[in-house]
């Protein structure tokens, strides 16, 4: 679907919303929850479509699962009362769900099949297929395994100590969701520290779970128990109207009970460091920290992003790409590899569409180069299925007198089901 962004002379952005609930604890709570013995209910649950593809994944392994108006139930069937899925599990867009289920399956002693879009047969599935089968599961796949469709068949794993050569959550939760299953103490070290969701919801739902700096280490034959859990809003999608707030000139804007998990939080620390003027006020402190963020135009400066704080803020690179074409001086994004193998490769789909909208932006092989006090002007733009390419442009567009047209809008349900919406509410 393309949409058309119109903007007529200078708009400025006021006002209050709420944005939907985080994508990463969402997926988690699922998961943990059908494998949990008892009833789990989940308050502030995403229904973007990656957390419904999750939710289908594990109807189609028996568990029940049902969506009220504020709240998702789960009857947990235990781990043992999975069942052999009949038909093959789709997960849609969703890299989080692919990984973290082969995690669970690895444990699980049955036959599963994995497929997804067109996106995720692109992503890389050796970086959590190797250590999965290092522990005892049976994996294949395109390419060996490293590409969806994939197959697993999972049970009699054994613990073993990975150095994981990424610093990735999917990667570490995959093998921690094996560990649960698995003989003895499986332990990962990763090369920075990823975020930490898997760990906080583990101990949520009862299992002990140790962390010592970049290690993590996990006992074998923990069950599980049901529990209530409150998931906050995304911070991933927050950062869209942090940057937009920032950005368009003479916006004041409150983002309530948005996620502040410290693993998560580098775009605030990224725009402060760029003059943003940013304020938090915690809201609740539970087993994720949220908070309530005010949000007013600044004029930033260039700086350079690199080294640990890339997986605190991975996600939200092309918000920032975006927020940079508007400082003074040059930002470089460096130690940023990785964003060639999420939903697209984002070094490419960032500088390309930006480009088509007047942005002074280079790729370099691990980021990019982006040159401020650009112009931006409309254009043709194209979120190539990915959402937050979507919503990147959507904010783009606000500075860009004329119509904007972005096709394959459609994506950003995603993530951001009622993105538009808020877009047009701080709009009037
Ligand atoms: C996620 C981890 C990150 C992130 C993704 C969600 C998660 O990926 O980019 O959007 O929920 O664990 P990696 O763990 O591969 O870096």
């Amino acid at each position: 679907m393309t949409i058309t962004l119109k903007t007529e002379g200078d708009i400025q952005l006021k006002g209050t919303i709420r944005v939907p609930g985080d994508k990463s604890i969402s997926h988690r709570a699922v998961m943990l929850g059908a494998i949990a013995k008892g009833k789990t209910k989940v308050y502030g649950l995403l229904t973007g479509d990656d957390c419904l593809n999750t939710i289908e994944c594990f109807r189609k392994m028996g568990v029940v699962i049902r969506r009220d108006e504020d709240y998702v139930e789960i009857d947990g069937t235990g781990f043992d009362g999975l069942q052999e899925p009949v038909e093959i599990l789709d997960v849609g867009n969703s890299g989080t769900t692919i990984r973290l289920m082969l995690g669970i399956l690895a444990g699980a002693p049955f036959h599963t099949c994995l497929i997804g879009d067109a996106s995720i047969a692109k992503r890389p599935m050796d970086r959590v297929a190797l250590p999965l089968r290092q522990m005892g599961a049976k994996i294949d796949g395109r390419a060996d395994g490293s590409f969806a469709p994939i197959s697993i068949r999972g049970g009699g794993l054994e613990g073993i100590d990975y150095v994981s050569p990424v610093a990735s959550a999917q990667v570490k939760s995959a093998i921690l969701l094996a560990g649960l299953h698995a003989e003895g103490v499986t332990t990962v070290i990763e090369p920075q520290s990823s975020r930490n969701h898997t760990e906080r919801m583990l101990r949520a739902f009862g299992c002990q779970i140790e962390v010592d700096g970049l290690k993590t280490a996990i006992k074998g034959k923990q069950d599980l128990h049901g529990t209530t859990i409150h998931v906050p809003g995304d911070i991933s999608s927050a950062a869209f109207f942090l940057a937009a707030g920032v950005i368009v000139p003479n916006s004041e804007l409150k983002i309530q009970n948005v996620g502040i998990n410290p693993t998560r939080t580098g775009i605030i620390d990224v725009l402060k460091e760029m003059g943003a003027n940013i304020i938090e006020e915690t809201a609740s402190d539970e087993i994720e920290p949220a908070a309530d963020i005010t949000i007013k135009s600044s004029n930033l400066k260039g700086i350079e992003i690199g080294g640990d704080i890339i997986p605190r803020l991975i996600d939200e690179i092309p918000i920032i790409a975006l927020a940079a074409t508007q400082a003074e001086g040059k930002t470089i994004i460096k130690d940023a590899a990785e964003l060639k193998v999420k939903e697209t490769n984002r070094i490419d789909t960032v500088v390309q569409e930006l480009t088509k909208m007047g942005a002074k932006i280079e790729p370099t092989d691990d980021g990019m180069i982006i040159y401020g006090g650009t112009k931006l002007r409309p254009a043709l733009v194209d979120s190539h299925g990915d959402h937050r390419i979507g919503m990147m442009l959507a904010i783009a567009s606000c500075l860009a007198e004329g119509e904007t047209f972005i096709e394959n809008s459609e994506a950003i349900s995603i993530s951001y089901p009622n993105f538009f919406q808020h877009l047009k509410e701080l709009k009037s």
